[in-house]
């Protein structure tokens, strides 16, 4: 690279994706596809039309036409075809390796089997790691407007695959669903000797994330921003080195962070605590992996020393071994180094 070119080493940077959920990657073309395979009528006229329905005033008009959307997932096939193409992006941006989340209560409300989802998401997280060589994990999420003893239900529905679980997580609607009310299943998570992970302080208060963390053990928050109107918990959090997985252009669109020049991203960061930038559901939010990283960078222009950072901690925040955190962090360090970008004390020495 003769010029050195931020923007290029970032879309080419290794990257790990710790915020995606595969039926957000659901685009419109994939919805009328699979709506004709099954024969099933939107209420959309066309792919345009789907695409102008993706206006959102908060969080809950977006899980409204979310969960609408999937109605159109029935088969194995449905969801390894989903998988796949998510690969296939995510792939293109650098990510070696994805922890997917999915919603099997959202699928057993329509009557389609664990099995089913579990055995068409592995499916495609096989035939994604041999074509485009992304490896994936897939994190089970409890819907958070459901009861618990719903969540404990599907947990004993997951029993038989637990092998093909990499961890479980908390989603949907925030407001009014506090992680307490999860504690007994999430302990009986943890018990089976898994991670957890939930989302906390995106809409919700600060509160939620510091009973994700007492609470409910997780390894791990996702959005996590509005702990930035608690100091004493944003301080924890870098202490901790508990990491956040925030998703910029979903913030934006979901208007927890409308504006993204006011995002708390770069402040966070500045407090020194384990910040990655993901995806959320790209198809509604206007933009892959690296999407997001470039309207983060389009509103508050970081320096290639904190992108390194930013994008070595979702090596560090992974579910995988120390050996594997270290050996791609180096490859990340010598690809931003090639690009000519390279960290100011090293290049003077
Ligand atoms: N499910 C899918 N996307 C979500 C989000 N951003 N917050 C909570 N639940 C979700
Ligand atoms: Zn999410």
């Amino acid at each position: 690279m003769a010029i050195a070119d931020l923007g290029a080493v970032l879309r080419g940077a290794p990257k790990v994706e710790l915020h995606i959920h595969i039926e957000g990657s659901l685009e419109p073309e994939m919805t009328f596809a699979l709506a004709r395979r099954n024969g099933i009528t939107l209420p959309y006229a066309d792919v345009a039309a789907l695409r102008a329905a993706q206006q959102f005033t908060d969080l809950q008009s977006f899980l409204d036409l979310y969960y609408a959307c999937t109605a159109v997932l029935r088969t194995a096939e449905d969801f390894q075809d989903l998988m796949l193409a998510y690969l296939a992006r995510a792939a293109a941006d650098g990510v070696v390796r994805a922890e997917i989340f999915f919603d099997p209560q959202v699928h057993a409300e329509r009557g389609v089997a664990m099995a089913t989802v579990i055995g068409g998401l592995t499916a495609g997280l096989r035939e994604g790691q041999r074509q485009h060589g992304v490896e994936g994990a897939l994190i089970l999420c409890f819907l958070r407007h459901l009861s618990e003893a719903e969540a404990e239900q599907t947990l004993q529905q997951a029993l038989p695959f637990l092998d093909q679980i990499a961890g479980f997580g908390l989603d949907s609607g925030e407001a009014g669903n506090p992680p307490g009310k999860f504690s007994r299943v999430f302990a009986a998570c943890r018990a089976l000797g898994k991670p957890v992970v939930a989302h906390a302080g995106e809409e919700g208060p600060a509160a939620y994330v510091r009973d994700a963390i007492d609470v409910l053990g997780v390894q791990r928050i996702d959005h996590g921003i509005r702990a930035i109107e608690d100091p004493a918990l944003v301080q924890r959090l870098a202490a901790l080195q508990m990491p956040l997985t925030v998703c910029p252009l979903s913030n934006q669109r979901l208007q927890v962070s409308p504006d993204l020049r006011e995002h708390p991203l770069p402040q966070l960061l500045a407090a020194g605590v384990c910040v990655t930038v993901n995806s959320d559901d790209p198809a509604y939010f206007g933009g892959y992996l690296n999407a997001n990283i470039a309207a983060v960078q389009a509103a508050t222009p970081l320096t290639a020393h904190q992108w390194l950072t930013i994008i070595s901690n979702s090596f560090q925040a992974s579910l995988r071994d120390d050996a594997w955190k270290a050996a791609w962090q180096a490859r990340l360090a010598a690809h931003f180094a090639e690009g000519g970008m390279l960290p100011a004390e090293a290049r003077s020495r």
